[in-house]
């Protein structure tokens, strides 16, 4: 199945391969997308990555969470913008821009010097207290994502994905651990999806009905039951099939918990694709194509989440650094990635494989 086409509201994807958003640690300060930039994806549009989908690109300058991430807040940046997308359709690849708010994960500067939330809840991992988000604030950040999922459209990218997962802004509206309103963003969970479901219903007025919107989102916070996880994530990717989301890529793990999304030592069939069971519940409640993504490895993994219905793409992260050409690899019969799972590259003078340096 991995060489299959597959369409994402009308948008024709050749294969079943999803680079997952990484950051790249390469933007200018200001956020102004980098030809380096550009240099990586073109490299995984060249060995034939189905669907590339880009580092998280922050809506609003409060919304930053890591130094040299990709800004999406300003028409500024669709130039810089259509110069990299124009590169990945040079080879016929198609690009989604990812775009996030950094929440309570956001970095604190002189500039933005407290961070905001649902809710006034300590992030433990960086003994950062936010702020509860007023309703101005609220209705302000939907703008500020409709108006990114906009900018991404003019910039030529095929489609944009909705960043929910990991514990950033969005992420912990739909989290019973970080959001403790009782007002309407708050609460049930149709009330703590709400925020997202604005987001699409706004930038469908900006962008119409064709261009794909899609979700990587949290399943679990990695918790247990204290954070979000099943069944509530089900219930949550139905409400979002529901307002239009075209595709939705299942994910976990928010900072507090340790390292949850990016496990380390991924090294038997059995750690492979750790988000597995997820995917499928949710699978089997939507109809709109699922991503999977955390651990894939080995091809007969990836081969078996396909035919095993969990998933409807094998989207990966670690692995298309250390090897771009991993599709191409494996349409010539390579078995296994070589990524150990070390983590060396969240690297912040730019992302790189770093086994063995
Ligand atoms: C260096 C690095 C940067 C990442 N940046 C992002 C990001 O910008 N947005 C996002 O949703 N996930 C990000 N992730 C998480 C990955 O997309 C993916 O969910 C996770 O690493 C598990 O997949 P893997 O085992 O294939 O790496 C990043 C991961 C790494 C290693």
């Amino acid at each position: 199945m991995f060489f299959e086409p597959i369409n994402i509201n009308g948008l024709h994807i050749s294969n079943r391969f999803v680079r997952s958003a990484t950051h790249e640690w390469l933007a200018e300060d200001d956020g102004t997308p980098t030809p380096a930039i550009g240099d990586m994806y073109e490299e995984l549009a060249k060995y034939e990555v189905g669907l590339i989908i880009s580092g998280y690109s922050y809506v609003n300058p409060a919304g930053k969470s890591s130094k040299r991430q990709q800004g999406i807040y300003d028409d500024r940046f669709i130039g810089p913008y259509r110069q990299i997308t124009e590169r990945v359709h040079k080879y016929g690849g198609k690009i989604s821009l990812q775009v996030v708010h950094g929440g309570r994960q956001a970095l604190v500067t002189p500039e933005y010097p407290q961070t905001m939330a649902p809710s006034a809840v300590k992030d433990s991992s960086s003994g950062k207290m936010p702020q509860a988000m007023t309703e101005e604030q609220i209705l302000g950040t939907i703008e500020d994502f409709a108006q990114a999922v906009r900018r991404a459209q003019e910039a030529g990218f095929d489609a944009a994905q909705l960043h929910v997962a990991h514990g950033f802004l969005l992420s912990s509206f739909i989290s019973p651990y970080t959001n403790r309103r009782t007002d309407e963003w708050g609460g049930s969970v149709e009330n703590r999806t709400r925020i997202i479901l604005e987001i699409i219903r706004r930038a469908r007025e900006l962008v119409g009905d064709d261009f794909p919107i899609m979700v990587k989102m949290n399943a679990t916070d990695g918790f247990g039951n204290k954070g979000l996880d099943a069944p509530e994530c089900v219930e949550i990717a139905v409400a979002l099939e529901r307002a239009g989301v075209c595709a939705i890529e299942v994910s976990g793990g928010i900072m507090e918990a340790g390292e949850v999304m990016s496990r380390r030592a991924v090294n038997s069939p059995e750690m492979e694709a750790y988000f597995r069971d997820y995917a499928r519940m949710i699978k089997q409640a939507v109809d709109i194509p699922v991503m999977l993504v955390g651990g894939m490895r080995s091809r007969a993994v990836m081969e078996e989440m396909l035919e095993g219905g969990y998933a409807d793409m094998v989207s990966v992260s670690r692995p298309f650094i250390r090897e771009p050409d991993l599709v191409v690899k494996f349409r010539e019969g390579v078995h296994e990635a070589e990524c150990t799972s070390c983590n060396g590259c969240f690297d912040e003078s730019g992302v790189r494989c770093n086994l063995g340096r």
